[in-house]
C-alpha cells in the first residue's frame, strides 16, 4: 500500500535507462495523511547584520501532476522574500509550467496549502524551462557564468561572510535526485560541488534543505562535517518521503484540484517559518519538522548531515528575519563545542541487502540495470 503511490529510486533508474525524465511520473504521487495544523502569515522585512543572505531553490519536476514541488519552491520564495533577501540573492529553478497549466482551476495562481495564498507572485524566473538542468545548478552555486547555458546569468556570487540556503524538492531515488531536463543530480557530483564552494571560501556557512524519495542517501557518507553546512533531508536514505493536501487526504486541496498542494518535509519547515519565530534555531526547526514529518498515517525519517554545530544557529541567520532588532551573529562559529557526527563512520552502502543504489555504479548503465533485475526480483521492489 504505502510504496503503491512512491517515485521511489527504482522508477528514476527505469526512467533512466529508458530515457525518460522525472517529468513523466506526474501521476505517481507519495501519499500521506498529514495532522491539521494551524498557521499563520505574517509581513514585515529585514536586514541582514553581517554578510549578504543568499539562497538557490530548486524544483526538479515538471507537468501538473508534480504541482506541489514548484509550489514548494515559490512558497520558500515567498518566506526568503517576506524574511528580507533580495531577489539578486534568491536563485529559483523552476519548470515554470504550473501557474498557466490548462488542469490549474486558477490561472496564474499557486498554492501551497488548501486555504492558502498565491506564492505565485513576484518569482524570479530565473532558470525556468529548458535551462533547469543540473549542469546549471553545479554552474549558479560554483558562481560560474561561464559554464551557464540560458537563464538569467543570476549565480551565488557569495563570500567569505555570507550565508547560503539551497532547498531543493523533487522525486528521487538512491544517490540521485531529479531534474526536469537532461540528467539527474547526482549525489557524488552535488557533494563535489558543495567541496568546491567551500575551498573557494564562497561562503560562512550554509544549510542545506532537501526533498526527495530516499533523500538521506544524497549526503549519508558523503557530506563532509568540516566544511560549514548543516542539511536535513527529508527521509533517510532508504525511505519515500510523502506528498501531502492531496485529493481524498485531510485536509484535501480545494475540490477543483486534482493534484497534490506540497510536499510534507517542505509544507513542515515552511509553515513553521510562517509562524515567525524569530528566535528558533535550526535544532528547534528540526524537531518539530522532524516530528511532524514522522507523525502520520504515512511518514519518513527527517535526517540531519554534516556540521551539527550550526543547528544552535538561529534560523534568522539563513532565512532573515522579521525581526530586525537585534544582530544575528553565527553562534556555531563562536563555540567550541566537539560535536560528533556519527553519520561519519556510515561507509557507501555496498552490502547487497541494501535498497541503496551503490554510488560508485552510478555511472555505469549496465550495472545500474544489473542492480535493477536484482531488485526487481528482491523485496525492493514491492516500493514501486
Ligand atoms: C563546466 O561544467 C562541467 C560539468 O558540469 C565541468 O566538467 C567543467 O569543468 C566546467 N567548466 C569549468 C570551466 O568550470
Ligand atoms: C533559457 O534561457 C535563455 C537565455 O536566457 C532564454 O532565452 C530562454 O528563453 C530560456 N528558456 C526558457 C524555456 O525559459
Ligand atoms: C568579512 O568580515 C571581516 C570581519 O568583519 C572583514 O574584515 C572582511 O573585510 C569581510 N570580508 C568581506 C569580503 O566582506
Ligand atoms: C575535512 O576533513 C577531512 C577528513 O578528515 C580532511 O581530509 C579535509 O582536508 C578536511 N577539510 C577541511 C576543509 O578542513
Ligand atoms: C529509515 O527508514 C526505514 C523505513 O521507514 C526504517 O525502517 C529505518 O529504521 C530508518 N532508519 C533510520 C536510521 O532512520
Ligand atoms: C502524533 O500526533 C497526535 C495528534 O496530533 C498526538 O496526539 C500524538 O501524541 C503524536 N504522536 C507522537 C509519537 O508524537
Ligand atoms: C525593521 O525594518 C523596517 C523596515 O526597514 C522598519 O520599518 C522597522 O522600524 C524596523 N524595526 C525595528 C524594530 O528596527
Amino acid at each position: 500500500m504505502r510504496g503503491q503511490y512512491c517515485s521511489s529510486g527504482i522508477f528514476l533508474i527505469v526512467l533512466t535507462i529508458f530515457g525518460l525524465s522525472s517529468a513523466q511520473l506526474s501521476k505517481l504521487m507519495p501519499e500521506e495523511f498529514p495532522e491539521d495544523f494551524i498557521i499563520h502569515v505574517g509581513g514585515g522585512s529585514s536586514t541582514g547584520p553581517s554578510g549578504t543572505k543568499w539562497a538557490v531553490l530548486v524544483a526538479g519536476s515538471m507537468g501538473y501532476g508534480n504541482y506541489r514541488h514548484q509550489a514548494d519552491v515559490c512558497h520558500a520564495y515567498q518566506i526568503l522574500k517576506t524574511r528580507g533577501l533580495k531577489d539578486e540573492n534568491i536563485i529559483v529553478f523552476m519548470y515554470d509550467d504550473i501557474a498557466y497549466d490548462p488542469e490549474n482551476p486558477r490561472p496564474g495562481v499557486i498554492i501551497n496549502k488548501p486555504d492558502g495564498p498565491d506564492v505565485y507572485h513576484g518569482v524570479p524566473k530565473d532558470y525556468t524551462g529548458e535551462n533547469v538542468t543540473a549542469a546549471n545548478l553545479y554552474a549558479v552555486i560554483l558562481g560560474d557564468k561561464s559554464n551557464l547555458s540560458g537563464g538569467s546569468g543570476k549565480v551565488l556570487n557569495s563570500g567569505p561572510n555570507d550565508s547560503v540556503f539551497i532547498y531543493y524538492t523533487d522525486h528521487g531515488g538512491p544517490g540521485i535526485i531529479g531534474m526536469p531536463v537532461g540528467d539527474f543530480v547526482y549525489a557524488n557530483d552535488l557533494v563535489d560541488v558543495l567541496i568546491k564552494k567551500h575551498e573557494a571560501n564562497a561562503y560562512k556557512n550554509m544549510v542545506f534543505y532537501l526533498e526527495s524519495c530516499e533523500s538521506g542517501s544524497m549526503f549519508q557518507g558523503l557530506l563532509p562535517t568540516n566544511i560549514s553546512i548543516y542539511a536535513t533531508t527529508a527521509a533517510n536514505a532508504t525511505e519515500s518521503s510523502w506528498g501531502t493536501y492531496c485529493p481524498d487526504m485531510t485536509p484535501p486541496p480545494p475540490p477543483e484540484y486534482d493534484t497534490c498542494l506540497g510536499d510534507l518535509y517542505s509544507i513542515s519547515w515552511m509553515e513553521d517559518c510562517d509562524l515567525e519565530l524569530s528566535q528558533e534555531t535550526l535544532e528547534e526547526q528540526y524537531q518539530k519538522v522532524k516530528w511532524r514529518t514522522i507523525n502520520n498515517t504515512y511518514g519518513s525519517h527527517v535526517t540531519q548531515f554534516g556540521n551539527l554545530q550550526q543547528t544552535v544557529d538561529l534560523l534568522a541567520l539563513y532565512l532573515g528575519s522579521t525581526d530586525n532588532s537585534s544582530s544575528i551573529e553565527s553562534k556555531s562559529s563562536q563555540s567550541s563545542l566537539d560535536v560528533v557526527d556519527n553519520r561519519d563512520a556510515d561507509l557507501l552502502h555496498l552490502g547487497t541487502s541494501s535498497n541503496v543504489l551503490p554510488l560508485a555504479l552510478k555511472s555505469s548503465r549496465k550495472l545500474k540495470r544489473l542492480w535493477m533485475m536484482k531488485l526487481q526480483a528482491g523485496s525492493a521492489s514491492t516500493t514501486i
